[in-house]
């Protein structure tokens, strides 16, 4: 490795200054203090600069498809900061924190680096090693990440890119349009829906509003001004958020809150009973209510539906009749899972269920035309992602978040798959003020991602500050090698794989890092969110090696399970595939955020089997800061990561995390340090803090210590320090 060049460009004067420091540094040490290999002793383990990284990565988390617009093409779940990941790296191949820091905030080259992720999502890791000029390896089971990832990386031809963009909005936009348009012919930017359920009781049909304010500002003690439905007769007008009680135009009496509470409703009679109950064996039916119009002088307007609309409607359902075995509809049924079931619950059967009519046949036209383009591979394979990327704001399961923010909460506002009673359906093609929209996530994803490529940026510290410059990365385009080279990945190279990552085909001792962000025992369950996308995707083909003949992306080998046992054997697999592929003096560092003791004690268990030691555990800012305790998991803030070495003889010199009560000690220092430097610290994130220092002492040496005990200890000594810390 060597540093190579200095800074070429930045954003602006103010930067350009900053710059000058951070070139100082560079010029100063980094020669000097990047070597060709992983040092025997780096600062990733002894000196880590978790107070610095955890003050960029807080910046990063409120904006991050802003600060990495190159994985952020597409929905993934648990995204990590690419800021602590760049951080990871550097740390990992320089031995002090400022010569961390130098190497993190300047043009720093790793040539000759090759970083594994096993387990790549978006493609954090391997956008990260490619910005520094290492080579990358990006592994994962499920075949949308592939597609994620595929996007962060693969270089497109901006001219072929908009020529294809132009010529599916020939072939299908004036349809999508002439379909979302009023009775003036001014374009529809929202319909508004309401699920209605029968009484049990008494069969009456009742709209399942909570509340009758469906539309209101994000500050609306700042700005009052809100749209109310009236529930009998589904007359809209103009009111406050607060109001408590007003007359419609044919005098209905309008109370604000509707008649749903939780998951029970009242009908219009006053009987009481259970939503799911009122169902009857079947989806909700769907009612329109209002819509949101772009009216021809540039101002909004809410309407409520007349007869023009419902024909509209009306005429959707028969075209998508008539042309079903022409359009690209999604096939396939949900199956059972934890991310599934509720759904399930709502007796939603088929992914095409998510849609209304109206969005099967103009996704389906949109779908089509994308099949269809005539374009080179990569720049198609592009729009394909971006379709499947506006999906996720373009169903039954969307809702409106209100006026003064992004109008459309996309479905995975949640990890489940939540129904929604007051869906909001969009104008899919859009216009320039529409939010989720193929034509505006062009702009907003495809070429902003393609800016980042091109000249990616990075946010490093200046004096106080977090600043954003461009000049340190080296563009991140590359194209994308589909199995192990025989000769070898060359310098820059990125081989991307579907695929199991307990078994891959690359050769022993190939890799000098893997950095990675294994899934969370408990957390997502990613192949059953992302069969939602691959539903439509298989209809598609994004690219070639595409499994379009799988009817699901589940796999008996992704690593998730809710039962520690089967989580562990997964995980152990992974983990044996890296020691294996890792060099002697290697380094694997994963961030974990574990809010169940089985899920520390099955993850170093898993390791000890797979023959590493547990060097480092370094908490870390990880994701955005919440305070709400969800599903009864604590809010976290903080990951830990956590850095080990393949056991060997001389391992111990390395060990540091020996003895429990040290571990403590340590895991107490590293937290206080973030606490004082301001970085928000949780009993959350306390409690996994030390749970994972006290138990990665068990890699030390796994035959001569007894887990149970040493678990025990663990959550001992985690409740003591979360009352200490927090006192
Ligand atoms: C926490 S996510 C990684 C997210 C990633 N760090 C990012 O920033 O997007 C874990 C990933 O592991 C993948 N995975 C699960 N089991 C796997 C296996 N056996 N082999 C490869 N990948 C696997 C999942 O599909 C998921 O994308
Ligand atoms: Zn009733
Ligand atoms: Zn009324």
């Amino acid at each position: 490795m060597k540093m190579t060049g200095s800074p070429t460009s930045c954003v602006d004067a103010f930067v350009s200054c900053s710059l000058t420091r951070i070139r100082r540094i560079a010029t100063d040490d980094l020669a000097r203090l990047l070597v060709n290999r992983v040092p025997a002793k780096t600062a990733l383990e002894y000196d880590f600069p978790a107070v610095p990284l955890s003050r960029i990565g807080e910046q990063e988390a409120w904006r991050k498809e802003v600060h990495r617009p190159a994985t952020s093409t597409h929905k993934w779940w648990a995204k990590r900061l690419g800021s602590v990941f760049r951080g990871i790296i550097t740390a990992a191949v320089t031995e002090t924190q400022s010569d961390a820091l130098a190497a993190y905030s300047s043009a720093a080259r790793l040539d000759g680096l090759t970083v594994f992720d096993p387990f790549a999502g978006s493609g954090t890791t391997t956008v990260e090693a490619l910005k520094l000029g290492a080579s990358a390896i990006g592994w994962d089971i499920n075949p949308v990440a592939t597609l994620v990832q595929r996007q962060a990386v693969q270089r497109w031809d901006m001219s072929e890119l908009i020529r294809a963009y132009k010529s599916v909005e020939k072939r299908c936009r004036a349809e999508i349009d002439r379909v979302h348009r009023s009775d003036l012919g001014e374009p529809v930017l929202y319909y508004f829906w309401v699920a209605v359920a029968a009484c049990p009781v008494c069969g009456t049909e009742t709209r399942l509003f909570s509340t009758h304010v469906f539309s209101q500002n994000a500050y609306p003690k700042r700005v009052p001004d809100a749209q109310i439905v009236c529930p009998a007769c589904l007359d809209v007008m103009p009111g406050r958020y607060d109001f408590s009680e007003l007359t419609c135009r044919a005098g209905h009496q309008v109370k604000r809150t509707g008649a749903v509470t939780r998951s029970s409703m009242t009908c219009p009679v006053g009987h009481c009973s259970k939503v799911t109950d009122a169902l009857g064996g079947h989806p909700p039916r769907y009612e329109m209510y209002a819509k949101l119009v772009l009216g021809v002088n540039g101002k909004k307007r809410y309407e409520r539906i007349n007869d023009f609309d419902r024909a509209l409607y009306a005429e959707c359902v028969g075209l998508l009749q008539k042309c079903s075995d022409d359009l690209v509809l999604p096939v396939g049924e949900l199956d059972d899972g934890e991310n599934t079931r509720q759904a399930i619950r709502w007796y939603f059967g088929e992914w095409k269920d998510f849609f209304n009519h109206r969005q099967l046949y103009s996704l389906g036209l949109l779908g089509r035309a994308i099949r269809e383009v005539n374009a080179n591979e990569s720049e198609r394979e592009a729009l394909v992602a971006l379709f499947s990327g506006t999906l996720e704001f373009n169903n039954m399961f969307c809702s409106f978040k209100g006026e003064g923010t992004g109008a459309v909460r996309h479905m995975f506002s949640h990890h489940i798959l939540k129904p929604e009673r007051t869906p909001l359906e969009a104008h899919p093609w859009g216009t320039p003020v529409s939010s989720g929209s193929f034509s505006t996530l062009f702009q907003t994803r495809l070429l902003r991602a393609q800016d980042y490529k091109v000249s990616p940026t990075d946010q490093v510290l200046s004096a106080q500050d977090v600043i954003r410059v461009k000049g340190l990365s080296l563009p991140v385009e590359s194209s994308v090698i589909k199995e192990w080279p025989t000769r070898g990945l060359v310098q820059g190279a990125v081989y991307l794989r579907t695929g199991d990552a307990a078994d891959t085909d690359l050769p022993e001792a190939s890799v000098d890092l893997v950095v990675t962000d294994p899934p969370y025992m408990d957390n997502v369950h990613y192949s059953e969110l992302a069969d939602f996308f691959h539903a439509w995707l298989r209809v598609i083909k994004p690219y070639s090696a595409y499994p379009c003949g799988a009817i699901s992306t589940r796999n008996a080998q992704e690593v998730q399970s809710a039962s520690p046992e089967d989580f562990e054997d997964a995980i152990t697999d992974v983990w044996l595939e890296c020691a294996r592929v890792l060099k002697h003096n290697g380094l694997l560092a994963f961030t974990f955020h574990q809010a169940r003791l089985s899920g520390w004690v099955a993850v170093v268990r898993a390791l000890a089997k797979a023959g590493f030691v547990i060097t480092a555990v370094q908490p870390v800012k990880g994701e955005m800061a919440t305070s709400v305790t969800k599903n009864g998991v604590e809010p976290s803030n903080l990951d830990a990561v956590i850095v080990c070495r393949i056991r060997d003889s001389s391992i111990n010199d390395h060990a540091s995390l020996t003895e429990p009560h040290e571990a403590v000690k340590a895991a107490v220092r590293r937290l206080q340090a973030l606490m004082a430097a301001g970085v928000d610290v949780g009993p959350g994130d306390i409690r996994s803090v030390i749970r994972g220092h006290v138990l990665a002492t068990y890699t030390s040496q796994p035959s001569a210590t007894d887990i149970s005990k040493l678990a025990a200890l663990a959550d001992a000594e985690a409740a003591e320090q979360v009352s200490c810390l927090l006192r």
